[in-house]
């Protein structure tokens, strides 16, 4: 680990789809976000402004046209998605991403221990597993501690998208990337889950990227928020300033930053409380 080197470095990235043809679009725009440890920060922006496609070059889904991506000052722009995959923990905005249908819960959160490895999967679960897997489940209140054997396929999406949570953090990755992930479930599940996520990240004391659609709620939760758009960060605000903000001041701050009016109705009316 590198001197004072910050958890995540992203350095002048830049992602071009489609290059060269009628359809090329710049979704990273010479990005760079140092992310320290324990940050948890929100992030908002418009459709298409490159929200996800940050998520996924730091995932390594697929490699930058320029720029680094830095863990613990180890570059890790070059490594394939399979061989960085125990520094993250994610969870998408469909919960049938990241968990396994055909598998009951248990062997869902064996497969997260083994690190997506399905073989050895019946041989991974043992009775002090089941019990680490219990004592896990039973604190977000749903009852899916007794329901170990239930395949994963009969859950309601909350309950599902509760255990994808589990599995993303079951082995303390040293960073949790969250994308829209309660965008798909109504306003109650939708804040189950943001409050079991809360529960978790400080539990666990998780360095955490949350992607949200909702201004409030990137407001109320974590330290530090970012806006962007058209594939450049415009906003960082730091915890001091954010717990100042109300919504208007973060519309104007983005348009003063994006110079130009902010439309995404979604982003503008949705509300966060219940
Ligand atoms: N795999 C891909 N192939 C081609 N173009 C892509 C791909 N992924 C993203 N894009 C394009 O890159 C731009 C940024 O997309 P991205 O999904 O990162 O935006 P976003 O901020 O996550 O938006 P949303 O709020 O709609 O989820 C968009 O123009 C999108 O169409
Ligand atoms: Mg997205």
């Amino acid at each position: 680990m590198g001197k004072n080197a910050s958890l995540l470095q992203v350095r002048g990235i830049t992602k071009i789809f489609s290059k060269g043809t009628v359809d090329e679009v710049t979704a990273l725009d010479d990005v760079s976000l140092d992310v320290n440890a324990e940050d948890y920060i929100t992030i908002i922006g418009s459709n298409g402004a490159g929200k996800t496609t940050l998520l996924n070059v730091i995932a390594g889904i697929f490699p930058p046209e320029e720029g680094e991506v830095l863990i613990n000052g180890d570059d890790i722009t070059k490594l394939p998605e399979h061989r960085r995959a125990r520094y993250f923990g994610r969870v998408h905005q469909d919960p049938k991403i990241g968990t396994g249908a055909k598998l009951t819960i248990e062997e869902n959160l064996a497969f997260a221990l083994l690190r997506g490895q399905r073989r050895g999967l019946k041989a991974a679960i043992n009775e002090q597993r089941r019990e680490l897997f219990r004592s896990t489940l039973a604190p977000l209140g749903l009852g899916l501690e007794s329901r170990l054997d239930a395949f994963v396929g009969t859950l309601s999406s909350g309950q599902r998208q509760s255990i994808a949570l589990t599995m993303a953090t079951i082995s303390n990755p040293t960073l949790l990337l969250l994308d829209e992930h309660v965008a798909n479930l109504d306003p109650r599940t939708a804040q189950i889950v943001f409050d079991l996520t809360e529960m978790i990240v400080q539990r666990e004391k998780l360095t955490t990227m949350m992607i949200t659609h909702n201004m409030e709620c990137a407001l109320k939760y974590g330290n530090r928020l970012i806006m962007m758009h058209r594939g450049k960060i415009i906003v960082d605000i730091g915890q001091e300033d954010k717990q100042k903000l109300a919504i208007n001041d973060l519309i104007n701050a983005f348009e003063q930053a994006a110079g130009e009016k902010l439309v995404d109705e979604a982003i503008l009316l949705s509300r966060c409380e219940l």
